[in-house]
């Protein structure tokens, strides 16, 4: 059987690459993830823990266990998995080429709500350079296009003011708070919860971005 190109298929939007765009901290590109990056994966998961365990949902198993290069094949294929039933479009971030964190849409729900939820960590290396917000914006633009979704939410807790500026640069709508949402670190959090439809941006976001400065495409 011959496989329909990307974007094509019975779960559209995955596998697929999106940008580059330049930002000040590199030219950010978006891929499907690899079995082959379990080393950068691990590296930078391994150093950064200080960096990403405040915000990351609490799983069974110590840190060392959880980012080791040997955990990886499991979560690849389970990225895999999801992506191939259509509820997950899981990406690689990479910065001039390099592994550089992840972003991943997740739950995605058809029929009348065609709707999702987004996720992201960049690793430290590569922070406060426009990262997160390009890698965002390339995503919630595929998603309301060529993935055919409606809703895209980012929940976050209110002491990520790192994540709460993507949101706000992008235009986001805060549109309430979930109490005790996520057991996060340890303990059931607070967050707030942040959305876009398609109707909040017809032209998209990377136009917006590019509009203002903060990305370029040559
Ligand atoms: N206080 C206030 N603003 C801050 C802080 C801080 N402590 N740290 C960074 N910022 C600002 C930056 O200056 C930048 O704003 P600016 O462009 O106006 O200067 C903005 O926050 C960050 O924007 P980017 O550079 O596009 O984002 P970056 O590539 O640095 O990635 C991210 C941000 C993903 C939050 C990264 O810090 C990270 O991975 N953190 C740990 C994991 C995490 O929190 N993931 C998000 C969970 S919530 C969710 O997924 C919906």
């Amino acid at each position: 059987m011959i496989a329909p190109p990307p974007g094509t298929g019975r779960h559209p939007g995955w596998p697929a690459r999106l940008g580059p765009l330049r930002v000040a901290a590199g030219m950010v590109e978006l891929r499907k993830p690899k079995l082959t990056d379990a080393t950068s994966w691990s590296r930078i998961r391994l150093s950064d823990r200080r960096h990403l365990e405040a915000w990351e949902p609490t799983v069974p198993g110590s840190w060392e266990e959880r980012n080791g290069t040997l955990s990886w094949p499991a979560q690849w294929s389970a990225l895999r998995a999801l992506a191939r039933r259509g509820l997950s479009l899981p990406f690689v971030i990479t910065v001039d080429g390099r592994f550089a964190g992840q972003i991943t849409v997740g739950n995605v729900v058809r029929g009348s709500l065609c709707s999702a939820w987004i996720g992201y960590w960049v690793g430290s290396w590569a922070t406060s350079g426009g990262v997160a917000t390009a890698s965002v914006a390339l995503v919630v633009d595929h998603c309301f296009t060529v993935a055919g979704l409606h809703r895209l939410e980012a929940t976050v807790r209110p002491e990520n003011a790192a994540s709460l500026r993507v949101l706000e640069k992008l235009g986001f709508r805060q549109e309430g708070v979930f109490r005790r949402y996520l057991d996060v670190a340890g303990a059931w959090r607070d967050h707030l919860c942040f959305a876009l439809t398609t109707e909040d941006i017809p032209n998209g976001l990377v136009s917006r971005l590019l509009a203002s400065g903060r990305a370029h495409v040559d």
